[in-house]
């Protein structure tokens, strides 16, 4: 029972700085703590960082600051892939969400040498599946799910040694979808429950129907926990907020039925920004919600006979 944490303090897929301060402003709410009282074995790796980078120039000119980027998942992805040969269950704290391009790239590879398949369920408002072509913002934090996913394009990223299968993909939250990402949904068969879905359903059904099948295919899960996932009313620390999100009762309720499942083998946790929080109060849910992942409990589940 190890889990390790790894800062990757990467802002430069966003357009607000802030993002920089992430794994700090995490550590500060007692993320390591949490998890050492519930009875996990905490590794704390630091941070990780990159060299200075000279300027690459992009044919998209919307483009910025490709060559960090590129440094970032360069680096995130061996250091992913190193992180869950070594330990039971790597927490990657970000930084903007282009982390999971280099997190989800290092733990496909990682499942390649386990002879599983890799499932993720993605958080989020966005389905961040815009490529280097399409992206109109720039902002290479709009693109991990098109990288990992092996779509053309990415010339420009380090080459893909092991994709994701597209049908392994949950996305749930997701509120804003551009028009080149809501073709290449339907094009690529992406499992999308957005907010009208959850509002249709609930979160329950979705989650253990997708959960039921990554059992069935032994696979291995990573959950990638965008911060706009949640509502903006209760995690205003994020550059990106969308009205309409997932709800304290929603976030918590994924987070312990994913925990019970024991499914989990890895978890991003990204865009936090804490230049835009409120005396920590983002920082310290997505602690809470970290906790229900990792198994905190109000009680422990009694079988009822009658
Ligand atoms: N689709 C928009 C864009 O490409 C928003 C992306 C937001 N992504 C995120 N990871 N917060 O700019
Ligand atoms: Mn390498
Ligand atoms: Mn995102
Ligand atoms: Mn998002």
């Amino acid at each position: 029972r190890t889990v390790s944490i790894l800062g990757a303090p990467i802002q430069t897929g966003a357009s607000q700085p802030g993002c920089i301060m992430g794994p700090a402003s995490l550590r500060i709410a007692g993320l390591g703590d949490i998890l050492t009282e519930l009875g996990w074995e905490v590794n704390d790796l630091g941070d990780l960082s990159i060299p200075a980078q000279d300027p690459v120039p992009h044919k998209n000119p919307a483009i910025h600051d490709l060559a960090e980027t590129r440094a970032w998942i360069e680096a995130l992805s061996d250091a992913a892939f190193d992180a869950a040969q070594k330990h039971d269950r790597p927490i990657f704290i970000g930084g903007d969400h282009a982390l999971a391009a280099g997190t989800l790239s290092g733990l496909a590879r990682h499942a390649k040498t386990q002879d599983r398949p890799l499932f993720v369920l993605w958080l989020d408002a966005h389905p961040d599946l815009h490529t280097l072509e399409t992206t109109t913002s720039g902002n290479l934090h709009g693109t991990p799910v098109a990288y990992v996913t092996g779509q053309p394009d990415f010339e420009a990223f380090p080459p893909l040694e092991a994709s994701i299968d597209p049908k392994n993909f949950c996305m749930m939250g997701i509120r804003s979808v551009d028009p080149a990402e809501r073709e290449r949904i339907k094009q690529i068969g992406l499992e999308v429950h957005d907010m009208r879905a959850i509002d249709e359903t609930g979160v329950l059904a979705p989650l253990r129907a997708f959960l039921d099948r990554v059992r069935k295919a032994n696979g291995l899960l990573h959950v990638s926990f965008d911060v706009d996932f949640l509502d903006p009313g209760i995690a205003p620390a994020v550059g990106t907020t969308v009205p309409g999100g997932a709800t304290f009762r929603e976030a918590h309720l994924i987070m312990e039925e994913v925990g019970d499942s024991d499914l989990v083998t890895s978890l991003d946790i990204v865009e936090l920004n804490p230049f835009l929080d409120e005396r920590g109060r983002t920082a310290k849910l997505l602690c809470d919600l970290a906790a229900s992942l990792f198994g905190r409990r109000v009680l422990d589940r009694m079988t009822r006979s009658f």
